[in-house]
């Protein structure tokens, strides 16, 4: 279990604006070098432009970054680059085969739609929440992932979001029952009683009865993989923002409660938190940047109720963030690395992208480091908790 260590934000903001600086750099190499190109893991550093795929799930993740590059630095090619690359990911809208809707368009249309009220982008993001709904297995009560009736993935925890904010923007109680129906689903038979996940759950396609825990990327069903734990303690903390609903935010504190005592004092997560020491113990900072963007959330949303609690999520993300930022992880003073962060994992067993920057890692990492600038400059209160100066005792 890792013990976070006081921070102060004044030691953290350098830091933080290094990281972000670098990932302008990446970012803007990779538009130069290869225009319209949506790359998902790099093979020794270099963005990967002919490798196998398993799912194309990610390209919500290079224009997301180009959308929170704009928002900080107001700059205008960064705007307009934002919206041609979330221009080319409209005809996903219509997407029937994958369960990634909410990863595509709640990072490129969301923001876009929030800064200009258009109704083009409104609808946009409805139909996209419309078009996942459109997997729900009703014997099953989930929606089902890509590879087919019979499979829930924890993943899906963090695109059922779209489909709470089409259901909101367009009044439908069915469409709203859809989204309640697959986080009961999950919570009950991926979360596991001490706060630990399962990364996929498989069902009888035909009555929908649920058969057992698996797995496609963790380590074996049974085990905890890293990034699946981040995705469900992101994912029902988002959903609770959407229905305010207790049992959400429970589950979410319950994985971020136990990604905490499972995480090394390095505070660097292993792909796998089952994965045995050597070898097969390597690191998937992505998993570390999901759960620092996650914590932060889930510290606002406990902050009032939970003021103690609130204070550890927000400690032990800062650790997480300047984890990642020493060199060993940022590619800042690595020129021929074309990612941001260093050190990911995409498919341990397929052998994609391990050890590898991953286009998600890099903007989860990007948009927690954001959240916290942010909070710097927006001049709001200070954690007195983490600060050692405030300490009183
Ligand atoms: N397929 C989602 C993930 O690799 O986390």
């Amino acid at each position: 279990m890792a013990v976070p260590q006081p921070l102060v934000l004044e030691t953290l903001k350098p830091r933080l604006e290094r990281a972000f600086a670098t990932a302008q750099i990446k970012v803007r190499n990779l538009v130069e070098a290869s225009p319209d190109f949506f790359p998902m893991y790099t093979s020794q550093g270099r963005w990967n432009h002919g490798g196998a795929l398993w799912t194309d799930w990610c390209a919500g993740f290079l224009a997301g970054q180009m959308w929170l590059i704009a928002e900080r630095t107001g700059d205008r090619w960064w705007r307009s680059t934002a919206e041609h690359y979330s221009r080319l990911l409209e005809y996903k809208q219509h997407d029937r085969e994958v369960h990634d809707l909410g990863f595509i368009f709640l990072n490129t249309y969301l923001p876009w739609y929030q800064q200009t009220a258009d109704p083009h982008l409104h609808q946009v993001l409805i139909t996209a929440g419309q078009t996942l709904a459109i997997r729900f297995h009703p014997k099953g009560q989930y929606l089902c992932s890509f590879i087919g009736t019979q499979s829930l993935f924890i993943d899906i925890m963090m695109n059922v979001p779209i489909i709470y904010y089409a259901a909101r923007e367009t009044n439908d109680p069915a469409l709203r029952a859809i989204a309640d129906a697959h986080c009961r689903t999950t919570e009950r038979f991926l979360v596991r009683p001490n706060g630990g996940t399962a990364h996929e759950g498989t069902f009888n396609p035909e009555t929908g009865q649920f058969l057992h825990q698996s797995t496609h990327q963790g380590l074996n069903a049974e085990s905890d993989w890293t990034r699946g734990l981040a995705w469900s303690l992101y994912g029902y903390g988002t959903v609770y923002t959407y229905t305010q609903n207790l049992s959400d935010l429970d589950v979410a504190c319950r994985n971020a409660d136990h990604f905490l005592n499972r995480l090394p004092d390095s505070f660097i997560p292993p792909w796998d938190f089952d994965a045995p020491a050597g070898a097969l113990r390597i690191a998937d900072s992505s998993a570390g940047a999901i759960a620092a963007s996650g914590l932060l959330q889930l510290a606002q949303l406990t902050a009032s109720a939970s003021p103690d609690r609130s204070q550890q999520y927000q400690l032990a993300a800062w650790n997480l963030l300047d984890a990642l930022c020493h060199d060993q992880f940022l590619a800042c003073a690595n020129p021929d690395w074309e990612g941001t962060l260093k050190h990911g994992v995409y498919h341990y067993h397929r052998g994609l992208g391990v050890d590898e920057s991953v286009m998600w890692g890099d903007f989860f990492f990007l948009e927690a480091v954001c959240k916290v600038l942010a909070t710097i400059r927006n001049g709001q209160p200070q954690n007195a908790a983490c600060d050692p100066r405030n300490d009183q005792s």
